[in-house]
């Protein structure tokens, strides 16, 4: 039977990125992916680079494109009712942020993958993990793209197969946790042919509910609107989305730029946090293990937080045989995710109606959101949040 020292499956950032900073270690490894390559290099995502997660791209040589073409942004602009507020970040950080998305990090990561040799195969599903508790190697059943089926052993699993991962529930089995929480609310998103706005980001809020003006290119913008979580394309007509943009988004002197709308989709909207990340042989990362709302895009930076402290821990493991900093994984990645979780719906509710909200419920939701952005220590404290801590370092 073949043996590689880690199988990750999924070849999503989380995937992705682990299997690069194995790789710069010497390390082998195998990443399988059920979808085909064009899949997904072309989903769309969100779009935010925190500081750590641009710094780690540089750092491991797959940055040169995202330098070269994602926008670097130092400020956000926060509409409340129309009231524009800026947010200097980088003039309370220090830092910036990227506008980058998804799909853009995942192909300069293929691109790499590639060049360097290592192996991601494509169209391929992983069918079973076993033995992965207890001593001897883990096991896997794999089926390519030609319906064959291998076997394979692996001295550690990392399933980073996204928020539906099967592999979930061999881990939270007897004794663990997977704390949930639904929001009363979804995203339309939609991909627009027009000029930016404004260079920067707006979140704008409304007492009808959320707004957000992304940006792409010079050519293409991305925006999003608070809507219910059980709509369907169908319902939000090119008018009905303009009127909802220009009534949440708009403030004086700002008009949000309008274009042929070419791509429309609903995003679901929840929270989840698996505890513990780990049993024995097999490891939860990135929207395996949890799962953010779309609000301030902190999922692709979680799994890339995740990721910096297993690559470190499983090059000691699998080098000194000292496994000390892997068996620590989930008590070293847990409290990120949680802040994380803690800022992303503390965004969200303060940016988002509650269906049938009154009037009580908006103007409190208002007067948080204006407490927070007319103190400077608010400020500060939403920047630092928004901008991101560094990523975990260890030595290996
Ligand atoms: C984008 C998505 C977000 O959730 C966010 O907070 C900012 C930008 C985006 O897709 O551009």
């Amino acid at each position: 039977m073949n043996h590689v020292p880690v199988a990750i499956i999924g070849a999503g950032p989380a995937g992705l990125t682990l299997a690069h900073l194995l790789h710069l270690q010497g390390i082998e490894s195998i990443v399988f992916e059920s979808r085909t390559r064009q899949a997904v290099e072309e989903t769309v995502r969100a779009g935010i680079l925190e500081q750590g997660t641009l710094n780690l791209m540089r750092e491991t040589g797959v940055g040169e494109r995202m330098e070269r073409e994602a926008d670097h942004d130092e400020a956000i602009d926060i509409a409340i009712n129309g009231d524009n507020i800026r947010i200097p970040l980088t003039e309370l950080t220090g830092h910036r942020v990227a506008i980058y998305p998804q799909h853009e990090y995942l192909k300069d990561f293929i691109a790499k993958r590639i060049e360097d040799g290592g192996e991601l195969l494509f169209e391929t599903t992983v069918d079973s993990v076993e033995n992965y508790e207890g001593d001897g190697l883990a096991q896997l059943t794999y089926t390519d793209v030609t319906g064959t089926t291998h076997q394979l052993t692996a001295d550690y699993v990392i399933a980073a197969d996204g928020s539906n991962s099967p592999s979930r529930q061999l881990v939270t089995a007897d004794g663990g946790i997977r704390a949930r929480h639904e929001y009363p609310y979804a995203w339309f998103g939609v991909l627009v042919e027009a000029p930016k706005t404004q260079k920067e980001l707006i979140y704008a809020t409304h007492p009808e509910g959320f707004a957000l003006i992304s940006t792409r290119t010079d050519t293409v913008q991305r925006y999003y609107l608070q809507c219910d979580p059980n709509d369907t394309v169908d319902m939000w007509s090119d008018d009905r989305i303009w009127e909802q943009l220009h009534l949440r988004a708009d403030s004086p002197g700002i008009t949000v730029s309008e274009g042929r709308i070419f791509d429309k989709a609903v995003l679901r909207f929840r929270s989840a946090v698996t505890e513990p990340m780990q049993k024995g042989r097999l490891f939860l990362a990135g929207d395996a293990a949890h799962t953010v709302p779309p609000t301030g895009a902190k999922g692709l930076n979680l799994a890339v937080a995740d990721v910096s402290v297993l690559a470190p821990g499983l090059v000691r493991a699998l080098k000194r045989k000292d496994t000390d900093l892997l068996n620590n994984y989930s008590k070293l990645a847990i409290p990120r995710i949680w802040k994380a979780q803690h800022f992303s719906y503390w965004m969200s509710s303060m940016l988002h109606a509650v269906p049938g909200e009154d009037h009580f419920a908006t103007q409190r939701r208002f007067a948080e959101l204006r407490s927070v952005l007319e103190s400077e220590a608010g400020q500060r404290y939403l920047a630092e949040q928004y901008v991101g801590r560094d990523l975990p370092r260890f030595e290996v």
